[in-house]
C-alpha cells in the first residue's frame, strides 16, 4: 500500500467522546486525492502496523480530509490511538477507497446510528451540493452524544432521534421508509444492532436487497450454523501453487505467510481491500463488504471467507 503523509490541521470536539480531525498533506501541497461521498481511508496508527479505517465526512473536492472518531471504550486500540492526536501531529494515511458510494437513484434514504453518521453526512453534504433528493434519519443516545447536531438541526431534510427522548420522537423505521420505491436507495451505517434492525424492517416491508446499501465498522458475527468451517486449499491461477488453509487460519493469513503479495487492510471483511475473484470452487462468504451480486459474480474476501469446496482457485 502507498501511504500519504498527513498532518492534523485541527482537532475539534464534536461530543464529549467524538473528535473531528481535519487532515491536510504534510508537504503543504494543494490537496489529497479526490474522494466521493461514502469513501474511507486507512490510517496507520503505530509503528507496529495498527491500521484502522475511517469514513471521510467532509465534502468531496476540498482537498482536505475530515474524520470523526469515537473514543470507544471497547476499542481494539484504534480509536484510543486516534484520540491521542492533536493539531500539528503527523500520521500516514491511504488514498480513499469507496465501498459505500451513492447509488444512481432518484431518492436517497439515509439511516445513521451513532458514529455511523460519518459517511452519511458526506452523502448529505454531497446531495445538498448537487440538489439531490434525500432524507436523513440520525439516531443517537442523547443530544449530547450526537455529532454535528447543530449542523443537522438546521437541515430540513434531517431528523434526529434520541434514545433518551420521549417515545414519539424515536425512529419508526417503517414509516421513515414507507413502501418500496422503484428508484430509491436506502443507506444504513451504525452499530451492528441498529443496522440489523433497520435492514430487517426494510426487508419486512418489501424493500429489495438491491436497494439496501450498508457499511459496517465492525464485522458481524457469523451464524455458526450457516457455514462450513473446515480446512481447504487455495490455488493461485498465476502460478498454480496450492496452499493449505487450516481450520484456524484465514486464506489471507496463509497467503501472506507464504510471501504472496496479497493486498489487505482491515482483516475483518469490512474494507474490501483484499477482494479477489474466484475462478473455480465454491466460496463460503463471511464478509460484510461484498453485495450479494458481487458474491454471485465470483468476488471473494480471503481475510474472512472460506470454502465449501476442497479447492478454491483465485485470480491472483
Ligand atoms: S482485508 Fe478488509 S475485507 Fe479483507
Amino acid at each position: 500500500m502507498t501511504w500519504l503523509d498527513a498532518v492534523v490541521v485541527s482537532r475539534t470536539p464534536a461530543t464529549p467522546n467524538i473528535a473531528v480531525f481535519d487532515l491536510a498533506p504534510a508537504d503543504g501541497s494543494t490537496g489529497f486525492p479526490a474522494h466521493t461521498a461514502g469513501a474511507h481511508i486507512d490510517v496507520l496508527l503505530d509503528q507496529q502496523g495498527l491500521v484502522r479505517q475511517y469514513s471521510l465526512c467532509g465534502p468531496p473536492g476540498s482537498g482536505h480530509y475530515q474524520l470523526a472518531v469515537l473514543n470507544d471504550p471497547n476499542s481494539r486500540g484504534g480509536s484510543r490511538a486516534m484520540h491521542t492526536l492533536e493539531a500539528g501531529d503527523r500520521l500516514r494515511i491511504s488514498a480513499p477507497r469507496n465501498r459505500f458510494p451513492l447509488a444512481a437513484a432518484r431518492r436517497h434514504l439515509l439511516f445513521a446510528g451513532g458514529i455511523g453518521i460519518t459517511p452519511l453526512l458526506a452523502m448529505a453534504r454531497t446531495l445538498d451540493a448537487e440538489g439531490g433528493d434525500y432524507a436523513l434519519r440520525y439516531c443517537a443516545r442523547s443530544r449530547a452524544d450526537a455529532a454535528f447536531a447543530s449542523e443537522l438541526a438546521e437541515n430540513p431534510r434531517a431528523t434526529l432521534h434520541f434514545d433518551d427522548g420521549d417515545s414519539a420522537q424515536l425512529l419508526d423505521v417503517e414509516s421513515a421508509l414507507g413502501a418500496p420505491e422503484p428508484h430509491a436507495a436506502v443507506y444504513v451505517c451504525g452499530p451492528g444492532g441498529f443496522m440489523d434492525h433497520v435492514l430487517a424492517r426494510a426487508e419486512a416491508i418489501g424493500w429489495p436487497p438491491a436497494a439496501l446499501h450498508t457499511e459496517r465498522f465492525t464485522a458481524s458475527t457469523p451464524d455458526p450454523g450457516s457455514t462450513e468451517s473446515g480446512s481447504f486449499t487455495v490455488r493461485l491461477a498465476s502460478t498454480g501453487v496450492e496452499y493449505h488453509v487450516p481450520e484456524d487460519r484465514s486464506a489471507l493469513d496463509v497467503l501472506l505467510e507464504n510471501g504472496v503479495d496479497a493486498p489487505s487492510s482491515c482483516q475483518q471483511g469490512i474494507c474490501g481491500e483484499c477482494v479477489v475473484r474466484v475462478l473455480a470452487g465454491e466460496p463460503d462468504h463471511r464478509d460484510d463488504v461484498l453485495t450479494s451480486d458481487e458474491q454471485a459474480e465470483g468476488l471473494f474476501a480471503p481475510c474472512t471467507s472460506r470454502a465449501r469446496s476442497q479447492v478454491l482457485e483465485l485470480d491472483m
